[in-house]
């Protein structure tokens, strides 16, 4: 698994510089040529999610822009949250007659009839940092390592404990949390966590004192950082009235804000009563603010930019009946095929690394966190 992983990533490495590259028009023949064939000016479709987190307007923009770039047009819808609005948004597009899809599913599992359509129009689909389930019309997917995402995490969490390097023994206490329940990475983050947390759950290292440790007790419908806060209030009040929570697993950004927010009303943050270890995933503004005042412990940052270089060069490779570049061809099974993948390479960032990795990188403007 290991050699695997490494090997996974020195190509992710090397491919993605080689997209950077042919982006910075350093490798004009390839790469601004692809599109100029019978493609030119054909309209992608381009289906996200919601507005609700700043990291799916930034997808949205790159995508078109970097199709622009290869002299496609673009038509970018989002589904805010609406599993039917999305479907139906997508209908509307191949009726348009787009020439491919990039779409990044709010419920994974409800592509199939909308997908057969695109089908019998022959329209490619690329599924989009989330895997579509269920059926056969995916043609490729661009993601990252997604259950490093949840390794990188809980590997924070043991270290930060003292546990990993054996200078503390525990028992430490710990709650979980895993994203949306119809949103495929879920169950990669928590299982890449998980992979990690078992053994010292196991040895009672780590205690999970609400005794929510099942994927279906610890998800959260739609990412709401507002029903992770509510589930936190809740755990608090049960399981916490004399003990305290020394580590909070959490998969994303938007609900470590929400688990925060419990913490903070339950007076962590206080000087007798410090904040636990809270994860997270994005690197988005408010949470690289709150790393940065020692709140919210690390995020995971997912370089969204290269994700839509992946995602556009796989549509302009497909449209012109060349073979898209992929890095996985055995771990993305959808239930009706493996689907062949593009992984890029998620890093883990706390206040030690936030500037050289986000800000140094131009992901976030050193100003925006002011
Ligand atoms: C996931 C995605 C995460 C996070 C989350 C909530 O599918 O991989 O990076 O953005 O959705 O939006």
């Amino acid at each position: 698994m290991r050699n695997r992983r490494a090997a996974l990533a020195a190509i992710a490495g090397a491919a993605s510089l080689a997209l950077t590259l042919s982006a910075c028009g350093q490798d004009s023949e390839g790469g601004s040529e692809e599109g100029s064939g019978s493609t030119k000016g054909a309209t992608i479709g381009i289906s996200m999610p919601t507005k609700s987190s700043e990291r799916w307007i930034a997808d949205g923009k790159n995508v078109v822009a970097d199709l622009e770039s290869k002299g496609y047009k673009t038509k970018l819808v989002y589904g805010e949250d609406d599993p039917d609005q999305q479907v139906s948004q997508i209908e509307n597009m191949i009726t348009q007659g787009v020439k491919a899809l990039i779409i990044a599913a709010i419920d994974n599992k409800s592509m199939n009839n909308v997908l057969q359509q695109a089908k019998d129009a022959d329209i490619p689909v690329i599924s989009y940092d989330r895997l579509i389930l269920g059926t056969e019309n995916v043609d490729y997917y661009a993601s990252f390592d997604n259950e490093k995402v949840g390794e990188l995490q809980a590997t924070y969490m043991v270290e930060k404990l003292g546990l990993k390097d054996g200078s503390k023994k525990g028992p430490f206490n710990i709650e979980l949390f895993a994203g949306s329940n119809d949103d495929n990475n879920t169950r990669y983050f928590f299982g890449g966590a998980m992979n990690v947390l078992q053994p010292y759950i196991d040895k009672k290292q780590l205690v999970v004192k609400s005794g929510q440790t099942e994927l279906n007790q610890v998800t959260t419908l739609r990412w709401d950082g507002g029903t992770a806060q509510k589930r936190m209030d809740d755990i608090l009040t049960s399981a916490y009235k004399s003990d305290r929570v020394d580590a909070v697993l959490s998969p994303y950004d938007g609900i470590s804000i929400g688990i925060l927010s419990a913490l903070k009303s339950d007076d962590y943050g206080s000087k007798s009563k410090p904040l636990p270890i809270v994860t997270g995933q994005d690197a988005e503004v408010a949470s690289v603010k709150s790393i940065i005042a020692d709140e919210q412990s690390m995020t995971v940052y997912k370089d969204t930019r290269e994700l839509a270089k992946v995602a556009s060069s796989m549509v302009d490779a497909v449209l012109n009946d060349k073979k898209p570049e992929t890095n996985d061809t055995k771990t993305y099974d959808n239930g009706a095929k493996v689907v062949p993948a593009y992984l890029l390479d998620p890093v883990a960032v706390d206040k030690a690394n936030y500037q050289s990795v986000v800000v140094d990188s131009g992901y976030i403007k050193e100003s925006d966190l002011k």
